[in-house]
């Protein structure tokens, strides 16, 4: 295992590898650069929060596949949310305190065009869903049965999304806590971000949200600019945790927003976190924060210790530990 600090320095060997050798550059050089950022050699790129390496691998081959961050995205998300021994996503996620699963998801592309659906429930991949929204609607979000509706009219499947693992550990629940609602440290709410060669970025969020939550209660990662947010002149962030700390500091847009006033990754990432513990009572609780900027260097903070992210870049796939505000 290998931690933040660990893979920055090692990166910046390779990075200074293509001073050296100006030839490992050259296929960046023939890209075409964005205005704003020249390509780097540490793109492409995929990011995920938590130990989600079958998702980067996955994005990081549809990315090779397509050339296309946003298709990369979109096949990450599809791995944690098609894994029934995943809780926290998708099929498998456990379900809220009335026993039924009910997903929230939202991508952005490069063009700043993003798509959204909260409370949606029997759709497995509701990260596809999102980007429908935002590429056959006028609108961005689509909630409940409007955007189940939505789903079926456009070909998605009607499933079972409760498996009988969550089923069980929803009945335990419901003895153990009486129906009261709970807080709890982790969510493993899958959020990605990729760059593609052309230097452009996308990001995408996917969950089943706060395990045995009220009916109908919504979390961060389908609202854009809270879960996740991406600005492709400056770069993207998304977010974990318990996505009532993230909504009320709208966590991504803020990231992105410092690394614009020129913050690197990792401290527009801190100060996100900053702005919550600032706050609000936070020792019992997780939010985890992930942040790429246009150069392809990446930033990871937590509140608390435990939160893991996968990684891709420069033909390696790694899990790495980040920092976090209680050491
Ligand atoms: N971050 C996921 C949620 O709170 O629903």
């Amino acid at each position: 295992m290998i931690t933040r600090k660990d893979f920055i320095k090692k990166t910046s060997l390779i990075a200074a590898s293509g001073l050296l050798f100006p030839s490992l550059l050259r296929a960046n050089k023939e890209s075409k650069p964005t205005k704003r950022a020249p390509n780097t050699n540490k793109s492409p790129l995929v990011i995920a929060t938590w130990d989600n390496r079958k998702a980067t691998e996955a994005a990081m081959a549809k990315m090779k596949e397509t050339g296309n961050s946003l298709d990369a995205v979109e096949a990450g998300a599809w791995v944690p949310e098609a894994d029934p021994n995943d809780t926290s996503v998708g099929y498998g996620g456990f379900p809220d305190r009335d026993g039924m699963v009910t997903l929230d998801a939202c991508i952005m592309d490069k063009d700043g065009n993003a798509g959204s659906v909260t409370f949606l429930q029997h759709i497995m991949h509701p990260i596809s869903v999102a980007r429908k929204v935002m590429e056959k609607t006028p609108h961005v979000m689509l909630s409940g049965d409007g955007a189940l509706q939505f789903a079926l009219a456009q070909g998605f499947k009607k499933e079972n999304l409760l498996t009988d693992n969550a089923k069980k550990a929803w009945e335990e629940w419901k003895v153990k806590n009486n129906y009261t609602p709970i807080g709890e440290k982790n969510h493993d709410t899958i959020g990605i971000l990729a760059i593609d060669d052309k230097n452009n970025i996308s990001g995408a969020c996917t969950t089943s949200g706060w395990a045995f939550k009220m009916h109908g209660r919504v979390g961060d990662s389908p609202i854009i600019g809270a879960g996740m947010y991406v600005d492709n002149e400056i770069g993207g962030a998304c977010a974990t945790g318990l996505g009532e700390f993230v909504m009320k500091t709208l966590g991504s847009f803020l990231i992105v927003e410092l690394m614009r006033n020129g913050r690197t990754p990792q401290e527009a990432v801190e100060e996100a976190i900053h702005r919550i513990v600032k706050k609000y009572d936070y020792k019992n609780m997780q939010v985890g924060y992930l942040a790429i900027n246009k150069q392809g260097d990446h930033g990871a903070y937590s509140i608390n210790k435990g939160f893991t992210y996968a990684l891709h870049q420069n033909g390696e796939n790694n899990k790495i530990d980040s920092d976090s505000y209680i050491k």
